[in-house]
């Protein structure tokens, strides 16, 4: 069964309670939370004081996907703000090594995001060290975006290096994942799928859940 992981970029920032018990009542597995600097990114999100407030309010798994720069300076607070998983952007990274390193030593899962153009291929080298690696299927930046079909090919060529390395490293998907391709998505290989629009601005967000997590 996939871990689905409903991204709080689309939550009702009023009411996060709210969206912090669905979390916790619903058949979902983790909460992803999208940090955003306005430099790596277009856009601005939320930081370490809405992760904690969250912490406080989920019992479940923090997904926590850092679209900053330098994300280096800010990995042993997002640590104490309650991270489970912590993942960085390839594109973001020098040292990328580095950083991974320093995330697993503080005692989270580590994980490596792509930006739509980036192959899949630059992990080579690095997808051993990894826990997850996070393929963006929109460009990172704001929820409700279409879903990129090359994504597909980039899922089936990273599934079949982690195959050859004998790697234990699980495959995100993030952006414009829906009802519709989700079961292909699942099919090539992917292991989480991220959800934002999907799940909270559905009718039923409990039972889109549960058809994401039955599929
Ligand atoms: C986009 C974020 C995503 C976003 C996905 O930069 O990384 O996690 O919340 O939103 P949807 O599922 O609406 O495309
Ligand atoms: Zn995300």
């Amino acid at each position: 069964m996939p871990i689905i992981a409903p991204s709080f970029l689309s939550a009702d920032f009023l009411n996060l309670q709210k969206d912090c018990d669905l979390i916790n009542n619903s058949s979902a597995d983790w909460v992803h939370l999208d940090v955003m600097d306005g430099r790596f990114v277009p856009n601005i999100s939320f930081g370490l004081p809405v992760i904690e407030a969250v912490k406080r309010g989920v019992n479940k798994t923090l997904d926590v996907h850092l679209m900053i720069e330098e994300p280096e300076r800010y990995a042993e607070d997002f640590r104490k703000a309650g991270a489970d998983i912590l993942t960085v952007h390839y594109e973001a990274c020098r040292h990328l090594h580095r950083n991974i390193q320093q995330i697993k030593s503080l005692g989270m899962k580590a994980g490596v995001a792509l930006n739509p153009h980036t192959p899949v291929h630059v992990l080579d080298t690095i997808l051993t060290d990894v826990d997850m690696v996070l393929l963006m299927s929109v460009n990172p930046g704001f929820g409700g975006q279409k879903f990129i079909p090359q994504t597909i090919d980039k899922i089936r060529a990273l599934k079949h290096m982690i195959k050859e390395a004998g790697a234990d490293v699980l495959i995100e998907i993030d952006g414009g994942v829906t009802l519709e391709n989700a079961p292909a998505i699942l099919h090539t290989g992917a292991d989480v799928l991220v959800a934002g629009n999907t799940v909270f601005r559905s009718a039923d967000p409990y039972q889109t859940i549960d058809l994401l997590k039955s599929m």
